[in-house]
């Protein structure tokens, strides 16, 4: 594990008490531990409760091929079918998509007028000449196009990588060109908090920079002001649903392990890391913790927080709620936007059921008052869930309170972009939840925490966390490899593992606590930054010669934190100025280092490498130790009160 040897394994502090979950929910709750006990009897045939949770064109056989790594391998079926069609005979007329947009507006889409606009859509990328297993681009806030798109693509094979709308050009057009993607479908910008930012020829500028030529579709969210002039190769969203209004396109059938859609996410490598999943595996994943983790039935309004560009929203918006046929509460922008009682009307408005969101929204709200959510009748909420990052106890016994009313399980789901779908999470109305726990591993699902040498630790002992069966979700890399070539030099001695990145804790029973990141990558704010990648664009920067990203403590309110050692007689202010164009250019402004620190010198080791387990806890406020063993352990003292003054 890159930068393992900084890392030093931490026990948490494991709070014991816990709550059963309430007696209301238990009795209606979609799984039942007679239900698991299956995982128990038949191992991993028990995984067809998540597969016949789908409609397949043709049946599998088998659920899991250990030798190729392969789920639900001669199985067949559309993923879009089984978002859509399926649910026409008997809810055509419900509500598949209703959308709040950052002005203001609603929209509302049934599963019929969603279905019509996927079809016509489907007709027009395929007249745009999009393929089967062509890799189409989607960049794009979260708005009703955005789904109708995604949906498009999966009815007729197509693959969608969707980019997440904040990412610059460069950053949109290094993925296209790791994708060969030759399409793109496009906003003409966005709006963040309420301000327009327009993506204005974004084509343009992706094309400037890629080998292949692409054909771009422009979907219009902003206003007249902004205009998007349209190339040669530009084609408007409007127009190309127009002109294939009223036509059908028959699902595409796909063998279960054929691709769904490419997902990029941040790594350890410095570039960022491309994740496969698949039409099958993936789709039966998401589906089956969708019913027994989320418990979402047909009848639930559910709104999830997240954004659609990133995996929470291509699992827990997307597939996974429309597979089971759920009316989707679409939000656009950031769960914690002002007016600060925003969000509680609207689960009054349209009585959500289910509302799925992160702790750093939640932390947000807890920071705010109790007294915004308690303007808005919550009584429609049944569950609560929370993703991203860990929950610390106190957050979540205030959502399970003030949100909950203490009627609502909270589930904190653990889980990433490589996963596809939930992994460690109670299941809610059969097991107790403590709070900052997760909790145990799905059944079906063995996880295990190991130290540097790859062997099981002592229960109550931190190490590196380690999930030793594959699961359903699991994408194509690993299927492929079984190792992922890139998780780690620490495995365990089992068969088969996947090392998650993540240090944690784990209890007799089980029960994981997640100490966070213990690789090259760290986490913000619930979103995921590789430090290699920053880190080289800073080196990058004229007049800066080292440089060392570390997250900062969430409390603080501050994410990233990075230091940089500027040439002597360097211009500081220009410096920092110049970091920060370069993070934007290169990978967008919500990366832009919450702070940035100029230091002459960063701590080294007697060997000559950064110390970045010591600038995460200088940037912490955490108790520094015995830094005497440092090569230059002058400079520590110097780097504290630049981080921490003022
Ligand atoms: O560190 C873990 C953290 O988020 C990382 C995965 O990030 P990403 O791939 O962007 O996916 C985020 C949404 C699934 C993990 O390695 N993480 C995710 N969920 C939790 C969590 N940390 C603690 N508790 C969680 N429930």
């Amino acid at each position: 594990m890159a930068g393992g040897e900084e890392f030093e394994l931490e026990t948490g502090e494991l709070p014991a008490e816990r709550i059963a979950p309430p007696q209301s929910f238990m009795e209606q709750a979609n799984v039942t531990p007679a239900q698991l006990q299956r995982f128990t009897e038949e191992g991993v045939d028990a995984w067809e409760m998540a597969g016949d949770l789908l409609t397949w064109d043709e049946p599998y056989r088998t659920v899991f091929d250990e030798d190729a790594g392969d789920w639900f391998p001669d199985g067949q079926l559309n993923a879009a079918a089984n978002c859509l069609d399926r649910h026409l005979a008997d809810r055509k007329n419900q509500r598949a998509l209703v959308w709040e947009g950052q002005l203001g507006e609603t929209r509302t889409e049934t599963y019929l007028e969603l279905s019509r606009k996927v079809n016509a859509f489907a007709a027009g990328l395929r007249d745009l000449g999009v393929e089967a297993g062509d890799v189409v681009t989607l960049h794009m806030p979260v708005i009703p196009e955005l789904v109708v798109a995604m949906l498009a693509c999966a009815r007729i094979g197509a693959v969608h990588a969707v980019v997440f709308a904040g990412f610059s050009a460069e950053a949109l057009a290094t993925r296209m060109a790791e994708s060969e993607s030759a399409y793109l479908v496009v906003s003409d910008g966005y709006y963040r908090r309420g301000d327009a930012v327009s993506l204005t020829n974004r084509a343009e500028t992706v094309r400037a920079g890629l080998d292949q030529e692409v054909t771009t579709v422009v979907v219009d969210r902003l206003d007249d002001r902004h205009q998007y002039s349209l190339g040669d190769r530009d084609h408007r969203y409007e127009e190309l649903l127009a002109a294939h209004s009223g036509e059908t396109v028959d699902p595409v059938t796909r063998a279960a392990t054929d691709e769904l859609f490419l997902i990029y996410t941040s790594g350890t490598t410095g570039k960022p890391k491309r994740v496969t999943h698949t039409t099958g595996g993936y789709l039966a994943h998401t589906a089956w913790t969708s019913h027994a983790v989320l418990d979402i039935e047909p009848s639930d309004t559910y709104l999830c927080t997240a954004d659609i560009g990133w995996i929470t929203g291509h699992s827990y918006i997307v597939y996974g709620p429309l597979a089971l046929g759920a009316t989707v509460l679409l939000r656009e922008g950031e769960a914690d936007q002002t007016p600060k009682t925003k969000l509680w009307e609207l689960v009054e408005k349209h009585a959500v059921d289910i509302l799925y969101t992160s702790p750093t929204a939640i932390r947000t709200f807890m920071k705010w008052g109790e007294e915004y959510p308690a303007e808005s009748d919550l009584s429609s909420l049944r569950l609560l869930g929370t993703v991203g990052e860990p929950i610390n106890p106190e957050v979540w016994r205030w959502l399970y309170e003030q949100i909950g009313n203490e009627e609502c399980p909270v589930v904190d789901t653990w889980w990433q972009t490589e996963t596809g779908g939930h992994l460690i999470t109670t299941i809610p109305g059969v097991d107790e939840m403590q709070p900052g726990t997760a909790g145990p591993p799905l059944p079906g699902v063995e996880a295990t925490v190991v130290d540097e040498t790859g062997t099981d630790v002592d229960p109550n002992t931190g190490g590196y966390l380690a999930i030793e069966t594959p699961w359903p979700g699991m994408p194509r890399e690993l299927s492929t490899e079984t190792r992922w070539a890139e998780t780690s030099d620490v495995l365990p001695d089992s068969e088969w593992a996947y090392m998650t990145g993540d240090g944690a804790v784990m209890v007799e029973d089980e029960y994981v606590t997640i100490l966070g990141r213990v690789d090259d990558v760290i986490n913000v704010g619930g979103r995921r930054y590789g430090t290699l990648e920053l880190e080289s664009i800073i080196i990058g920067v004229e007049d800066v010669a080292e440089a060392a990203v570390v997250s900062g403590h969430e409390d603080h309110g501050q994410g990233i934190y990075a230091y940089a050692n500027p040439a002597a007689g360097a211009d500081e202010t220009a410096v920092r100025a110049a970091i920060n164009r370069a993070i934007e250019q290169q990978i967008g402004s919500f990366a832009r280092p919450d702070r940035i620190v100029l230091t002459p010198e960063l701590p080294k080791t007697s060997s000559g490498k950064i110390m970045r387990r010591l600038l995460t806890d200088i940037a912490r406020g955490n108790d520094l130790g015995d830094t005497s063993a440092l090569r230059n352990p002058e400079v520590v003292g110097e780097i504290d009160s630049a981080t921490n003054s003022d």
